[in-house]
């Protein structure tokens, strides 16, 4: 099978990005993870890479004009290094239509919940599960989404869920979240590699 060239954008710890680097080494994944860009320099993410020999780079809006001249770099480096489909994993900053018109289709997102529930930008990290113990669902999980110019909002690629027992905690949903995280992220960059998505409006339909 064709192995897909894959560029992660990181923000935090990476366990995401561990996550695909250790499948794709087994071969279980059929992707390679060529570049990691990080928005922030102390991003443990970034060692992750290191630990492997993959290229990272940090690249910080603040070093930059504007808006568009900060996502121009990721997206030269992006393509400097054949990048075929970019992954969020964890990326704290929204992305403006100049990067998204640049890889239209080939951006995923990883988010910690069922959209279209505690999502958004005031939701991330474990504001997404004490918002969940807090309202009281019953349900939880996680998605993996295309990425278009809304936050959280681009076509549902792969959905799970977790339970909330009366016993979790915001820390306890964190931890089974991140565990089904990891299952549909690679499920997600192999249904890619294999060619079998496609977008038809807000839906992606998988292809046999
Ligand atoms: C994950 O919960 C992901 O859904 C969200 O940010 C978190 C990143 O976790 N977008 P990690 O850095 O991959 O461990």
């Amino acid at each position: 099978m064709r192995i897909l060239n894959v560029g992660v954008l990181v923000s935090g710890n990476g366990t995401n990005l561990q996550s695909i680097i250790d499948k794709s080494e087994t071969g279980e994944l059929p992707a390679h993870v060529v570049v990691v860009i990080s928005n922030k320099s102390d991003a443990y993410a970034l060692q992750r890479a290191k630990n492997h020999s993959i290229p990272s780079y940090v690249v910080r809006p603040r070093d930059f004009v504007d808006q568009v001249s900060y996502e121009q770099k990721m997206i030269d480096i992006l393509n400097t290094h054949k990048v075929e489909l970019v992954v969020l994993a964890g990326f704290m900053k929204i992305l403006s239509s100049h990067f998204v018109q640049a890889f239209r289709g080939r951006i995923i997102n990883i988010h910690p919940s069922l959209i279209p529930s505690f999502c958004g930008k005031d939701f991330y990290g474990i504001k997404v599960h004490q918002a969940v113990i807090d309202y009281g669902v019953k349900v939880t999980g996680a998605t993996v989404h295309f990425v278009d110019e809304n936050v959280d909002a681009g076509p549902i690629i792969i959905q799970r869920t977790v339970e909330v027992k009366d016993s979790d905690t915001a820390e306890t949903i964190a931890l089974k979240v991140h565990q089904i995280e990891h299952e549909i992220l690679s499920e997600a960059i192999t249904l890619f590699a294999q060619g079998r998505l496609k977008i038809v409006g807000r839906r992606v339909l998988v292809e046999e």
